[in-house]
Order: C-alpha cells, then structure tokens, then sequence
C-alpha cells in the first residue's frame, strides 16, 4: 500500500472519530477550520488516487452515520474461552500437563492477570486505525459495537509508530463499582429497572443503539490478548501488554511467576486485594507467557491449553442475624427470611436474605443474635452459608415453626414429600392477596402502568381489594381522599387500568397466578385453546396433550378452575369489562433456522429473562426441552451454564451463546 492510500485511511479514521465526537457526544475535540482542513486533505487525496470512494467516507457523508445496528461481524481469527480451575490441585494439573508436552526440563514461565468481570470485545485496526469492534458472540462472530465502543476509555482510536497492517486487540469492557453504583442510583431515582451487577450494567450499557446513552454510562476497558497480528507484534504475553499499555491500551497489574507454589500465593494474595479494586474481579488468569510455547501447546476445543482461569469462590462477609421473620407468598408459602444488620456483598447493600424452607433453616441452624457468613448466591441472590455462633452456650433457642400464618392466623399445613410450610388462608390471606395482585397487574400480566407494590398492599390493607377482579372495580372516591393520591395520578390509573382490560388469553392465564403455571406454560395452553371458554372447559385428558403440560400442572389447573371462588372471581371480572382476546395462531416461519429444532436453554442472560426467551423461541417453532440428550439439536448457554453446558459438549451437541440467541430472535 501507498504512502497515499495509508493517508486517505488515516485521514478517514481521525475525520470518522470527530463527526462522531461532534454528533453524537456533542463533543468536538477541535475547531470547524481545522476539521474543514482535514476534510479538504482527504478529498484532495481521495481525487488524486482516482480509486472508487467507498460510501462511507467521511467526504460521502454528513453527519455521523452509525453502522447498520449491531450488525454481525466475523473475528479474523476466532476468539477462545478459558478453562476454569476451582482449586489448587487443578492448576498444579494444569502445570504438570506443561511439562508432560514440553518436556520436563522446559523453562516455563507464568504470567499473572486479574480476570475481570466484564464482556470480552475484539477491535479491529487497519493501518494503526480503528476501524471495528465487535462482541465476542459465538467466538466466530459477534455484534458491532463501533459506536459504542468509542466512548470507552482505554483504547486508542488510533495506533501509532510501527505495528502490524491489520491487527485484533482483544480485552475486556467494564463498569467500575463506583459508575455501577451511580449508574443503578440514577436508573432507581428516574424508577427505571436496576442492573443486577456491574457485568449485566456493562453488556446492557454497550448493546444500546443510542451511543450517547452509551457514553453516558462510563465504561472501560483492559486489554490482555490479540487476534490477527499477534505473530509479528510481540514474542510472550509480557511484552505484548507492555506494547499495547505503550499504545495507549489500559491494561491490568501483572505478575510473572515460576512456578504452581507462587500462583497459589499470588491467588491468595489477589483474594484479599479483590474487595478493594474498583472493579469487580472473579478470578486469576494464568497464563504461559512465552508466544512459541504456547503455540506448541496449542488449544483443545474451545480454550488454549496454555491458559486458565482460578475462579474465587462467591465473596463472603459477616454480620449479624437480627430477626428471622415469615414471609408469605402468592400461593401461600410460608419463607424464614434472615433479617440482617446490613452489609455491603459484592457491591451492594444485603440486609435480608431467605432461609429457603424449614428443612434448610434447621441445616444450617441459624439463629436471631448469631454472626453468620453471608453472600450472594450467582452474585444475584444473598443467602446465608452458615452460622458462626454454633455450639455457643449462649445462643437463643431456634425459631419455631409457625402453626398459624403469621397474617391472617389461619392455619399452616406441610403437604407430603413437600418442604414448604404454606398457609390455608387462601384469598382470605390478606398477605397471598397482595402477593397475588402484584401478580396480576405486573409487567408480564395485565401490564397496569402505575400500579406499584405499594398501592397494591394499601388498597388490601384498607379493604379496597378483596380479589384479583376488584382491581376493575375501585371505588377512585375513597381512593382520592388518600394521600398522595392528586386527581391527575388518579385520572392516569384509571385510564392505565381502562387501557388494559383487553387482553390476550396467554397473559390473561399467566395472570391469575395458577399454581405451577408460569409463562412458558399459559403460552402453550393459549395456543392450543386459543379461547378462554375452550380453556375453562378443558378436561384433564386434552390438557395431557400439551406439550408443556404434567400430571401436576394438569390437576392444579382442572383444581383452579372447577373452584366455585374462582369462577366467581372470573365472573366478576368480566362484568366489570375484561376482555380476553382469542390468542392468534403464532405463523411458523419453517425457513427459520430453529423451526422444528430442539433445543435447550440453560444459564443466565443480561437482556433477556430465561423464561421470555423460551416463550420467544417456542413461537418460532423451536421445541424447547428441560434436559440435554443426543436428540437436542442446540444448546442455548448464557453465564454460569454448569452441567447442561458440560453435557452438550461430551455429546458434541452444538452450543451457542447470548449474542446467538438474540440474532435468531430479532
Ligand atoms: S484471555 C485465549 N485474559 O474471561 C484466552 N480473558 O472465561 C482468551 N477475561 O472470554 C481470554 N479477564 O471475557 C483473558 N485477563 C484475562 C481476562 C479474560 C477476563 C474473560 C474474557 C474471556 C473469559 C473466558
């Protein structure tokens, strides 16, 4: 390539950066004369060499035209995934395998790298110019991230000096605790939805098609590997981070170690480092540092063999039980919850968490005054470990088991072969009645904008609601002498209350909060029903014939509807003018790629709930099954996949990810 063509790129990249600057953040970094300059360079540059001028040129075009959203881009050479280690054993494992490929006399070296707790990205550089970034997605492809990418500090827009003509910088891309908090404080004060973590704020933050908002959200990056390129850019690990720290790269604290007894003190030592960074981290990386080794090594299915990662275990921290108090469920189920002097876990402030059942609360003996261990199971949901204060003569007696509700004092029951302890209050409960409420006029249910947890606990409280049918029924003059409650936060409920009471037959069933019928499932009785008559009439036999559909869900839902309460219930509703619509047949594309294919979801996701995206991928013909087999066609594996995961890869069944899954939604 000429001096002119490197110069038209250049010009291109830089002029590309500043439209996007000037549009997009409202930020320019330089004057109108000197942009009109650099402009005026290119398009003398461009005349000159007289090759055709791509559309996307900054002489073609005005303004900042963002690529085609989240377009899919193939990684120059694909991107792999880690090996987990869980204990020392396994690195040294890890090690012995080294010397048993390499010979036992082989001067090996071990480079050490936090493994941050973020989204894995590739970016792509032409002639030291940043051209594209993309997700990881299946580690053959992921999204295009570009615009985004440009708000996120630690990579360079551009490379300079001497580095290879086409290279891949690969890295990380995270919240720092400090933007998660913010960020989550600013989402709660405009009552927007909370991320879970500063992973989940992370990949939500980067996969906005807006890229102000993007830009607003403060992420960052560290890069630790490279793609196309690498060869000739550096000769280990080392000096390749040196390089790319030298190019204006973030990247993380390293160390080079000897040998598995300095890896396991380095881990250590890291472990109690983790609580002070401000950034979540997850585990160490080990890598072999030197290049020819690791090529030696080379990789097995989808992870160097050159490289692990030596996860810690979920961070733990101490308090003190305050009370163990009985929560109540939608369907009666009686809780213990751990009422806790409150503590920071992993970034966010834990003060409750459940103790599950009886069976689990007597386990783990678990106290009012005793220190416990506490974390947050998954990172999401805080749990107890244990008890410290174990065989302390001067411990408090355990809790007793409720007898009656501690709300509506009926009396509580243990089904056979079950662990929960439930309530046979019904709807007379006023505690399953707010629960139920909560149900019925939620995002997934009826929808009701405005109709919050804590007016549905108040109209239950003051005898506004005695069933699920009175939300179409209340009386707006009692309700305007509360406080709080101005005519126009009054004239927007009932309108969001009117607006709702027509309302399809799958959401109408997931509303009404029938034992063991969740989402997926109203979906696939609505699709085979359609009607809501077709629906109540139902006998057991043509309700067996459901895919979806168990002795169990089966019974409870034949109990359901043969209640002569419920009936009324329904009754009611109906005349106070809800409506339910006929579900439409869902068309099957059959041309779809997952049309007629089985497959299976496991782990978690950050844009998509597990259970949505099954009743996405059921309307588009997909079976979707419980459990892995050699009839599976596709393994769907968010974060955190365990066994699932494991077992499609022993039956060689192909497994994809998150960036997959939402592609083949689109
Ligand atoms: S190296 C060939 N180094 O962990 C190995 N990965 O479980 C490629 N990660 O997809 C990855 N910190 O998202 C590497 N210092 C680090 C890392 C790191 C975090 C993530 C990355 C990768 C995942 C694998």
């Amino acid at each position: 390539m000429g001096d002119i063509q490197q110069r038209i790129h250049e010009l291109r990249g830089i002029l590309k950066g500043h439209n996007y600057r000037y549009y997009v953040l409202d930020a320019p970094q330089i004057s109108d004369a000197e942009y009109d300059q650099l402009l005026r360079e290119l398009v003398d540059l461009e005349q000159k060499l007289g090759e055709p001028i791509p559309d996307d040129s900054p002489t073609q075009t005005v303004g900042y035209k963002p690529d085609t959203a989240f377009s899919s881009r193939k990684h120059a050479v694909p991107m792999l995934s880690l090996a987990n280690a869980f204990s020392d054993t396994e690195i040294s494992d890890f090690v012995r395998r080294h010397k048993e490929l390499l010979g036992d006399n082989t001067n090996l070296t071990y480079i050490a790298e936090p493994k941050v707790d973020g989204l894995a990205i590739n970016i792509y550089y032409e002639f030291g110019q940043m051209v594209y970034a993309a997700t990881r997605g299946d580690g053959i492809s992921g999204e295009d991230v570009t615009d985004n990418i440009r708000s996120v500090s630690g990579i360079p827009w551009r490379l300079t000096g001497q580095v290879p003509a086409q290279l891949e910088v690969r890295g990380e891309v995270y919240m720092s605790k400090a933007s998660f908090l913010a960020l989550n404080q600013k989402q709660e004060a405009a009552g927007e939805k909370l991320f879970a973590n500063p992973r989940n704020a992370a990949a939500g933050s980067l996969r906005q098609l807006d890229a102000s908002i993007t830009a607003e959200r403060k992420l960052s990056f560290f890069a630790y590997a490279i793609g196309l390129g690498g060869d000739a850019f550096a000769s280990s690990q080392s000096e390749l981070l040196a390089k790319l720290s030298a190019q204006g790269f973030a990247i993380q604290e390293t160390a080079l170690l000897a040998d598995e007894q300095a890896m396991f003190e380095h881990y250590q030592l890291w472990m109690k480092k983790r609580p002070s960074l401000d950034y979540e981290i997850d585990g160490m990386v080990f890598k072999v540092n030197d290049f020819k080794q690791q090529k030696l090594l080379g990789s097995v299915a989808r992870s160097p063999r050159w490289a692990i990662a030596y996860k810690f275990p979920a961070e733990e921290v101490e308090t003190v039980v305050e009370a163990i108090t009985w929560q109540v469920g939608r369907t009666g189920v009686i809780t213990p919850v751990a009422n806790m002097k409150p503590v920071l876990v992993s970034g966010v402030m834990v003060s409750r968490a459940t103790l599950h059942n009886i069976q689990e609360l007597g386990r783990k003996d678990v106290r009012v005054g005793d220190r416990v261990v506490i974390r947050r199971a998954g990172d999401v949901i805080p749990e107890v470990v244990k008890s410290l204060s174990i065989g302390d003569p001067s411990r408090s007696q355990p809790t007793l088991v409720p007898k009656q509700c501690p709300v509506c004092y009926a009396a509580v029951e243990q089904e056979d072969g079950e662990a929960a302890i439930r309530c046979m209050g019904g709807l007379s409960c006023s505690a399953q009645l707010k629960e139920r409420i909560k149900h019925f006029v939620s995002r997934d249910g009826f929808d009701i904008e405005g109709f919050g947890s804590k007016l549905s606990e108040a109209l239950v409280d003051k005898g506004l609601i005695k069933t699920i049918a009175d939300v179409f029924n209340l009386d707006y003059e009692v309700l305007s002498t509360w406080e709080g409650m101005g005519e126009k936060k009054i004239t927007n409920l009932e309108q969001s209350i009117e607006s709702r009471k027509h309302i399809v037959l799958s959401r109408f069933i997931y509303a009404l909060g029938i034992r063991h019928v969740g989402q997926a499932t109203a979906m696939s009785l609505a699709q085979h029903f359609r009607t809501i008559d077709a629906m109540q009439t139902a006998s057991e036999e043509a309700l067996l014939e459901i895919n979806d559909v168990g002795k169990e869900v089966a019974a409870s839902l034949m109990h359901f509807f043969a209640e002569e309460h419920n009936q009324q219930v329904l009754q009611k509703m109906f005349e106070y003018g809800v409506q339910v619509q006929a579900e439409q047949a869902v068309e099957i594309d059959s041309n779809h790629p997952l049309a007629g294919k089985t497959v299976v979801i496991t782990g978690s996701f950050s844009n998509i709930k597990r259970n949505q995206a099954k009743i996405l991928l059921q309307q588009l013909g997909a079976k979707v099954a419980s459990a892995v087999s050699k009839n599976t066609d596709v393994l769907i594996a968010g974060e955190k996949a365990g066994s699932k995961l494991k077992k499609a890869e022993e039956l060689g069944v192909r497994v994809v990810d998150e960036t997959q899954l939402l592609a083949w939604l689109a």
